[in-house]
């Protein structure tokens, strides 16, 4: 593929409880525009068990991903044969999930002679912001989804450093469980969000995990824990309670990340000179109070901040498509036995660390 041709992708994302298809366009001049993007929430078919059923999301992926498809490709105004390559996200993520987008994908390339780009799912939240602006290489990370919370530094297509990670649960996951102890439904993030906005943030003590470290590192199970404890102490929980819970928790992980990130942007200059950007990116940069604390920690680093839209934060198949198609544009496609994959790690140098390598952020 030549770099400087204009190309069509489709992209498949399946790795955790979104279902969903994309068709984007990649200009020869680098830019992006995005042809459909289909997005089919599993919430309700999760909703009774307060989390996301593996076994129940790879089912509904082969009940929903043909006929999301289908919809992408007929939105797009395109044929299958049209399409300069297929895209899907082959990890990391719940492994059936991932197992049925990544065989779509590999299908339809197989039966049209189409390459196949087998996505790292990280790198597409990585890549995001480029689809919506025309931002350059190196700029700094901040990944915040479900599982993940992590800095890294985006160097260039396939070369990602990490600078700094959770040692425990991801800010997504945290979320999701504080409002699981506290009665509010699934997914817990946004509702966390929601209850905060009405809350005292300085009615409880809460710790500010790793506050001053030298290292860029997260760890939000102590937090957790404390707001457990003060939510037992309360129980039964009235209105007022939960929305003071919600925005102390909120509070303390918003001076966690800014603290995290001021160590994060350091360690990236010293590597990479000053970033041409900060960039946030998954489920938790759709946090309006987040947004706000990145805001101030871009000022004083004297950068900008660049968050794709809420709905480009959240999983979609736009941005495997656009991880796709910026992955073919360099030659970088795959092969048929491209395997699906539960754990892999965006860059290849860091490890999981190793006391916490079970949990989700060892992704
Ligand atoms: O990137 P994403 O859609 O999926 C994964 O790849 O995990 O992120 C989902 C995570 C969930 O934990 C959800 O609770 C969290 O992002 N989230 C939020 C908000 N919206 C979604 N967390 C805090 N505030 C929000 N507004
Ligand atoms: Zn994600």
């Amino acid at each position: 593929m030549d770099k400087d041709k204009r190309s069509l992708v489709l992209g498949i994302e399946t790795t955790c409880d979104e279902t969903a298809a994309s068709v984007v366009e990649r200009a020869a001049d680098g830019s992006g525009r995005i042809l459909s993007n289909i997005v089919r929430s599993q919430t309700e078919e999760h909703a009774a068990y307060g989390g996301v059923v593996p076994e129940i999301a790879a089912r509904a992926h082969v009940d929903l991903l043909d006929g999301i498809v289908a919809s992408a490709m007929k939105e797009a105004g395109l044929e299958f044969a049209q399409l300069s390559g297929v895209a899907a996200a082959a990890g990391p993520g719940l492994i059936g999930g991932v197992i049925v987008g990544l065989t779509t994908a590999k299908a339809i390339a197989m039966v049209h002679g189409t390459p196949l780009i087998a996505v790292n799912h990280l790198e597409a939240h990585a890549l995001t912001p480029r689809l919506t602006c025309a931002l350059a290489f190196p700029y700094c990370l901040f990944l915040a989804s479900g599982g993940h919370t992590q800095i890294v530094a985006v160097a260039g297509v396939g070369n990602y450093v990490r600078l700094g990670t959770t040692l425990d649960d991801a800010i997504g996951e945290a979320s999701d469980k504080v409002a699981k102890m506290l009665g509010l439904p699934y997914p817990g993030g946004p509702q966390v969000e929601r209850a905060a906005a009405g809350g005292d943030p300085m009615r409880f003590d809460f710790p500010r995990p790793m506050l001053g470290r030298g290292d860029a590192n997260f760890s939000l199970s102590g937090l957790k824990t404390a707001v457990r404890n003060e939510a037992s102490r309360l129980t039964p929980l009235d209105a007022r309670a939960i929305s003071d819970l919600c925005a102390g928790f909120q509070a303390a992980v918003l001076e966690s990340v800014a603290d995290r990130l001021k160590v994060g942007i350091k360690l990236f200059n010293e590597k990479f000179g000053p970033p041409r950007a900060l960039v946030a990116a998954g489920g938790v940069a759709a946090n309006q109070a987040i947004r706000g604390a990145l805001q101030d920690v871009a000022a004083a680093a004297q950068t900008t901040l660049i968050i794709p839209p809420p709905q480009l934060c959240t999983d979609n198949g736009a941005m495997i498509a656009w991880a796709g198609a910026e992955r073919l544009a360099l030659g970088m496609t795959d092969q048929m036995d491209a395997p699906p994959r539960a754990r892999w790690l965006l860059d290849a140098n860091a490890t999981a660390p190793a006391k916490f390598a079970n949990t989700r952020a060892g992704f």
